[in-house]
């Protein structure tokens, strides 16, 4: 069931409720494909994942069949996945290197330039045939900003740098934490969840306070293994909230030294790390100045750009995108970002770090698909039609409230209408001083 009022948006009465057929019904699915997905800059991949001249990786993206490849000359392309003869499937690995791809039907073959290099017993084809017309297709944009590639379906979007607005700062701050460039680290985490795509952008940029409750283990643990060695380590600041236009948004907050070993040390790294993490951090200081390099050194931060790509700089820096499969089924692709520069121990604790929290077996993330599949679970009992996303409406918001999400839906509910933008993303009361968001 689809209803026309899926939110109820009232900052006066400091009301904000979605509607739970929002995350279980298909025509919300297909409105959504057609009107955010065919639309929006989506994220494919990062460009350390294809170093190598024929370095390539496939990828399904908004329900499209893709692969991106470096080619001899050292640019990486993004194609369609699909055989111009007749269909078929051109790579059909996830990931590799090779020279060409060949078409495993009736053997076309192009280069990793994309172009029709092949064609057995082309003289079978009348004249007009022209293989220049038959090279492999790309989405008609792609766009690639600090090594993170997107893709539009749409002609119509905006340029990648104009449509990441806020969001690019942010990237520039993962990005700058490494001295020598980020690679991805090879290979692909991919899981499923039985619960609605959004379910997952919510909890992974927007709602700081289940912490506490769902990953109680996790804090256990740390506080045995860090607060603990720290001498305890108070923190009092419980971040920010920001809008970062165009539905992007960010949660910001005081590092608390689990898992980055950038230039924060903590015992936690060991007493043979210091020198090193510390030496990282003057440079960082240096090259920033001492307000950014503090705030890369001494923040963390889980950052969405709209609709489905999310950055958790926290527990090492991982790259996490969503892809709804049905309303009530998800895949989820994750990718750990690492400075190229840290290798050994340091780079093995940041790794070790990534499992703790995010791994198969991880204190982190199976709790937080327990806690997904158990909403999508309860909306089946379909009378209790509202979720309520409305805590921190009468302050400025921190970490702990829920203004990203509501940001989230704001840019989600304008699309789905067919606007280009939300009217308002934060909590403004039309006619007051902006509430909600700080500069
Ligand atoms: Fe690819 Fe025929 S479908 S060669
Ligand atoms: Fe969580």
């Amino acid at each position: 069931m689809m209803r026309d009022g899926l939110i109820v948006d009232d900052p006066e009465r400091g009301v904000f409720r979605v509607h739970r057929s929002a995350f279980t019904s298909g025509e919300v699915l297909a409105l959504e494909r057609e009107r955010i997905f065919d639309r929006c800059w989506l994220y494919v991949g990062h460009e350390s994942e294809v170093e190598a001249p024929g370095d390539y990786v496939r990828r399904q993206v908004g329900g499209r069949p893709l692969f991106m490849v470096r080619g001899e000359d050292g640019e990486v392309r993004v194609f369609y996945n699909t055989c111009t003869h007749r269909g078929a499937l051109v790579c059909r690995r996830d990931r590799g290197n090779g020279k060409v791809f060949q078409c495993f039907y009736h053997a076309w073959t192009f280069n990793s330039r994309g172009e029709l290099i092949g064609v057995p017993d082309e003289e079978g084809y009348p004249a007009s045939f022209d293989r220049r017309e038959f090279g492999l297709r790309g989405p008609p944009r792609v766009g690639s900003y600090r090594g993170f590639v997107f893709v539009s379906f749409s002609d119509e979007v905006p340029s990648l740098e104009e449509y990441l607005a806020g969001a690019r700062e942010y990237l520039d701050l993962v990005a700058d934490q490494a001295e020598e460039g980020m690679r991805v680290i090879q290979g692909t985490h991919r899981f499923h969840i039985r619960a609605n795509w959004k379910l997952f952008v919510e909890n992974t940029v927007g709602d700081g306070y289940h912490f506490q409750t769902v990953h109680e283990t996790f804090l256990q643990f740390v506080s045995k293994l860090v607060f603990q060695s720290s001498g305890g380590v108070a923190v009092e600041d419980r971040g920010r909230h920001l809008s970062l236009g165009n539905g992007h948004a960010v949660t910001e907050y005081p590092a608390y030294g689990v898992g980055r070993p950038i230039a924060l040390w903590y015992p936690f790294f060991g007493e043979d790390a210091r020198e090193e993490i510390e030496a990282i951090r003057r440079r960082m200081l240096q090259k920033y100045g001492p307000e950014r390099g503090r705030r890369m050194c001494e923040s963390m931060r889980n950052f969405l750009i709209f609709p489905n790509f999310t950055v958790l700089d926290f527990v090492g820096i991982s790259l996490r995108v969503m892809w709804p499969i049905r309303p009530d089924y998800t895949e989820v692709l994750q990718w750990e970002l690492v400075p190229r520069e840290e290798q050994g121990d340091r780079l093995q604790r940041r790794l070790e770090n990534y499992l703790t929290f995010q791994g198969p077996g991880g204190f982190g993330n199976p709790d937080d698909v327990e806690a997904l599949e158990s909403c999508q679970a309860g909306y089946a009992a379909e009378e209790v039609e509202w979720s309520d996303l409305s805590r921190g409406m009468h302050r400025q918001a921190t970490s702990v409230d829920e203004l990203v999400p509501r940001i989230f839906w704001r840019q989600w509910l304008a699309l789905l209408q067919g606007m280009p933008r939300a009217p308002r993303l934060d909590d403004a009361i039309p006619g007051e001083v902006t509430r909600g968001t700080r500069s």
